[in-house]
């Protein structure tokens, strides 16, 4: 026997979880789904995805709590890791720009991080990251993320783009066998020779289940 899951059930789990955990972006994520539950939800709040952007945010904790400007997160898909890094207290953050390629992104984005939206510290974008021009801000980025290098052709053409000296936070994986991914590298060696920057803050692997993902933070 087949048995559908009730429209609302989703926001009242979340709803119990929130008031469980009293975790503010479990109650952003109650209210998105109340909504409209937007495609693929799901998958970006996997245990998988939210486990690779705890351990972002715990390194930038460590490394670099306090980015001198607003950070500009490229390939944010919906805005899952601008509600992370808002949330968490041990960072300083002015504001967080999200920018995505898929124009369908931007909306979940913004309504996941509404709150900060209303009160001026997220906005979300839909750009190619290819073609963005920092040196063209009114304000400098404090720090750049890009947890999607797995997805670019070319990453050290895009890091070209950058200007010399920018904060930068770096993801890729060894996930070869993902379609999608066109950039995957063998191993954390093989990203830091890709990536190429000026100065490490911090290199590491986290192996999971299928695949390796590795971060570096530091300077282009
Ligand atoms: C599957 S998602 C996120 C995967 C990533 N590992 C993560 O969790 O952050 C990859 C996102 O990168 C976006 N993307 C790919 N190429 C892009 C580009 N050139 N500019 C901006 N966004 C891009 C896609 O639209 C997609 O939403």
């Amino acid at each position: 026997m087949t048995r559908a899951t009730p429209p609302d059930a989703f926001y009242d789990i979340l709803r119990g979880v929130a008031a469980l955990t009293g975790n503010s972006v479990v109650a952003d994520l109650a209210r998105l789904v109340a909504d409209d539950m937007p495609p693929e939800i799901w998958i970006a709040f996997n245990h998988k995805q939210i486990g690779s952007k705890r351990w972002l945010v715990d390194a930038l904790a460590q490394v670099l709590p306090q980015p001198q400007g607003p950070v500009w997160v490229l390939g944010a898909w919906y805005g899952v890791l601008g509600a992370l890094l808002l949330a968490d207290e041990r960072l300083t953050i002015p504001a967080v720009v999200s920018v995505d390629l898929d124009s369908t992104c931007a909306d979940v984005a913004e309504r996941l991080n509404r709150r900060h939206v209303a009160a001026g510290r997220f906005r979300a974008v839909t750009a190619d990251m290819m073609a963005l021009d920092f040196a063209g801000q009114d304000s400098a980025p404090g720090l750049v993320i890009n947890t999607s290098c797995e997805h670019l052709a070319d990453v050290p053409g895009w890091l070209a783009t950058l200007p010399p000296g920018l904060p930068l936070l770096l993801q890729s994986n060894d996930y070869f066998r993902e379609p999608d991914h066109r950039s995957c590298v063998a191993s954390l060696e093989a990203f830091k020779a890709q990536a190429g920057l000026s100065e490490t803050l911090f290199a590491g692997a986290l192996p999971t289940k299928n695949y390796t993902r590795f971060m570096l933070i530091g300077r282009r």
